[in-house]
């Protein structure tokens, strides 16, 4: 009898043993430390796109007519503040262009304010149109490849007004939208995202409701996720049937997850649960061309979407940080979420530049499609820390390039100290810091970082 017991006991450490040694294989840690010290310039393809990001409402000011806008008037940002003028972008294209030629960028990602080119259903702002035409010209001549993003957090107020991501129309309302972009714009952009962060977006608006709608829906969750599926499917039909020659993707928001505890079985588990359901569950849903979300306490949805198939030519990775795992019995999903050991942002975002090696290897090998880093930056006031910051994260990217991955292309979040949606102004993400009362715009120390390491791409005209 205990002979049989000794024997099970065993057993059971094997199978524990051989699993731990499966979960760590399959995501090894990169063999690179102490990278944040790193000086030598990570050696990146000629043809790489290198340039940053922003967002329209975020940056432009005077978005009047969206949701947020609303929001940000009933007081629900810290300090109740509101992005009013933002940085003011609106007014200062030159200005902005001129920024991006001081990098030595090759590419800025931006995006259009549904808001302002659609102010209300089937209606079209002529001007608001002209000047992003404008806008986009203007980075043209100056070598500059835009990568234009179709709906990055905010909607117009009337598409809030009838159910947002989760109304009936959504799709309907969003592709036709798309297909306006595109039939405008095609000839000046080659490089579309649909949708930013989908799922930050179902996050902080349907489960932790700290954005607008503002609700905590288990089931609105659901059909808003089917919503932004079927959107992104209606926009890349439209933009695709428009140019056939475009490149289309969606940018996720990936977080590295780590098991707090290596050797703790529960950790992985429930580090792999978080990683599936918060990092891949869009795009597995677009290449599989099925909608299917799994949510504790729901009912499963799995339903066939054909228009998601081939869907996307690329994945966007937008990266931050990593959270360490705990596996607790009382947390929804098992998931309990925790900071690492390692220096930390202004926001208290841990600074892991091997996370995003990590991401990218993963990426690749799950979807084999080219990839952008469609985002990646630091929350620092000083501005002390973005240099090292940035380096570090392309040394990252230059590695994965190395070891095989397809990824083209990376920009910083961000060009400017944007508005940091619901953390307000405080949070300074800027390559350029942005003076609140005067707007004026002055280089960080990472600018000259970043002149670093465009030089070698286009080393005729630096
Ligand atoms: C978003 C940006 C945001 C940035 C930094 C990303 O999640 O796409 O809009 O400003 O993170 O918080």
């Amino acid at each position: 009898m205990l002979w049989y017991l000794g024997f099970g006991v065993a057993l059971l450490g094997l199978i524990y043993w051989v699993a731990l040694q499966l979960f760590s294989r399959a995501d090894p840690e990169p063999s690179f430390s102490n990278l944040l010290a790193a000086s030598a310039t990570p050696a990146l393809p000629e043809d790489f796109l290198l340039g940053a990001a922003t967002s329209a409402h975020q940056t432009e000011g005077g978005n009047e007519r969206n949701d947020w806008a609303r929001f940000e008037a009933e007081g629900r940002v810290v300090r109740g503040e509101q992005s009013g003028r933002a940085c003011a972008s609106w007014e200062r294209v030159d200005e902005d262009v001129r920024l991006l030629r001081q990098l030595g960028a090759n590419t800025y990602r931006l995006s259009l304010e549904w808001s302002r080119l659609e102010p209300s259903p089937g209606v079209f702002d002529e001007a608001a149109w002209e000047h992003y035409g404008d806008l986009l010209t203007k980075l043209r001549e100056a070598g500059i490849t835009p990568m234009v993003t179709l709906l990055h957090v905010s909607l117009p107020g009337w598409m809030a007004e009838r159910g947002g991501l989760a109304a009936p129309d959504f799709a309907e309302r969003f592709g036709l939208f798309a297909a306006e972009a595109g039939r405008r714009y095609w000839a000046m952009v080659d490089l579309w995202c649909t949708i930013n962060e989908p799922n930050v977006q179902l996050f902080m608006g349907y489960v932790s409701g700290e954005w607008p709608p503002e609700k905590k829906s288990p089931g609105e969750l659901v059909v808003a996720f089917a919503g932004l599926l079927r959107g992104h499917a209606a926009a890349a039909r439209a933009i695709r049937q428009i140019s056939p020659e475009a490149q289309i993707g969606v940018a996720m928001n990936l977080i590295s997850f780590a098991p707090e505890r290596r050797a703790w079985l529960p950790d992985w588990l429930a580090a792999r649960f978080a990683a599936t359901a918060y990092n891949w569950a869009f795009y597995d849903a677009i290449q599989s061309g099925r909608i299917r979300l799994r949510v504790p306490g729901m009912s499963p949805v799995d339903e066939p979407c054909e228009d998601l198939l081939g869907s996307v030519d690329f994945l966007g990775v937008n990266y931050y940080r990593r959270n360490l795992v705990r596996y607790s019995p009382i947390s929804p999903g098992g998931v309990q979420i925790k900071s690492g050991a390692r220096e930390k942002s202004d926001l208290g975002w841990e600074i892991y530049p091997e996370g995003l090696l990590k991401l990218l290897r993963h990426a690749w090998s799950r979807y084999r499609l080219p990839i952008y880093v469609t985002e990646n930056g630091i929350a620092d006031a000083s501005g002390e820390r973005r240099g090292p910051f940035l380096r570090a994260h392309l040394y990252a990217v230059a590695r994965a390039i190395e070891e095989g991955a397809q990824v083209l292309g990376y920009y910083h979040w961000s060009l400017l100290d944007t508005f940091e949606w619901h953390h307000g102004f405080a949070p300074r993400f800027g390559l350029f810091r942005v003076d609140r009362d005067t707007l004026e715009r002055t280089a960080t120390p990472a600018v000259e970082t970043f002149q670093q390491l465009t030089s070698p791409l286009h080393p005729d005209d630096f």
